[in-house]
């Protein structure tokens, strides 16, 4: 299209007709066209064109009035100053819940360990490190929100004793010990009420089994189990192949989706829950 060609009021016409019938039009870009001149009237990119389906599509507002509290990333565990134990998780999967929560009208909490993603802009957000600091933020807000989604890979132990000073390397051994981090979901689940929380399962082996016993361990009204070994699913990466476990025994198999339309099947679920 070419500018002239744009604004000819025959076009306008046609598509102030078919606006009136409820047909959604995407606006040209503007800039230099194929006939040489500068205007309105350039295709736009492809990104841009999948953004504004996306947007158009993803615009529910089912979350209006609800509470989202959600974890994600690692905890880091300190050893001394300088070192730390902790995992892979990028943060992409509890950052999705995060931002398709808001995207249809949900006030989110994000609590996030250490992560290299930027927080969806619009969610309360409180960066922590430890497992105990992401307990203890935790803890102190979850009462008031309506939906607990447990995405962080918790550190399960942390070390006895944190050195002060930068541990010197000596002997060809070297031991540390370990002790039991607080299992954020499993006290959530002493304490929910009637609030819907939904944990995660990463696992290598036997992956409905595993994330079953977690289910029923923790009081979890769901899990989202994850194979982490199979190619498109796990840490890193923007895809993810989930299985969803209800408390009704219930489950549901996703095939490899964005980790944001698994974000948006979450939801979807929780509102079920919440309804059931
Ligand atoms: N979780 C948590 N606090 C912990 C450990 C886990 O809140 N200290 C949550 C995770 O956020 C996830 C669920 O519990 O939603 C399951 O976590 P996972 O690490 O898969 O399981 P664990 O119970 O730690 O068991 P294991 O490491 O033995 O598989």
């Amino acid at each position: 299209m070419n500018d002239k060609m744009y604004e000819n009021p025959i076009v306008q016409g046609n598509i102030n007709r078919l606006a009136s019938l409820g047909y959604l039009f995407m606006e040209p870009d503007t800039g230099l066209m194929a006939c040489g001149t500068n205007g309105k009237g350039r295709f736009p990119s492809p990104e841009a064109i999948v953004d504004y389906v996306k947007g158009i599509l993803s615009k529910k507002s089912d979350y209006e009035g609800l509470r989202i509290l959600v974890t994600a990333g690692p905890t880091r565990e300190p050893i001394d100053p300088v070192r730390y134990i902790s995992n892979h998780s990028s943060g992409k999967m509890g950052y999705a819940v995060a931002k398709a929560a808001l995207e249809r009208g949900a006030f989110v909490k994000l609590v996030t360990g250490p992560v290299n993603i930027t927080p969806p802009s619009g969610a309360e957000v409180v960066c922590v490190t430890s497992a105990i600091d992401m307990y203890n933020e935790v803890m102190k807000s979850y009462e008031s929100f309506d939906v607990l989604v447990m995405v962080a890979a918790v550190a399960d132990y942390r070390c006895a004793s944190v050195s002060e000073s930068k541990i010197k390397k000596s002997g060809d051994r070297f031991t540390v010990e370990l002790v039991k981090n607080p299992d954020i979901a499993a006290e959530l689940g002493k304490v929910k009420g009637d609030r819907v929380l939904v944990g995660f399962s990463a696992e290598t082996d036997n992956l409905l089994e595993n994330a079953a016993l977690k289910l029923a361990s923790k009081n979890m009204d769901m899990i989202v189990a994850n194979d982490v070994t199979v190619e498109g699913a796990g840490f890193g990466v923007d895809t993810n192949i989930v299985k969803f476990i209800k408390r009704d025994g219930s489950s549901i198999d996703l095939p490899i989706m964005s980790k944001e339309d698994v974000a948006h099947r979450i939801l979807d679920e929780v509102l079920s829950i919440g309804k059931g």
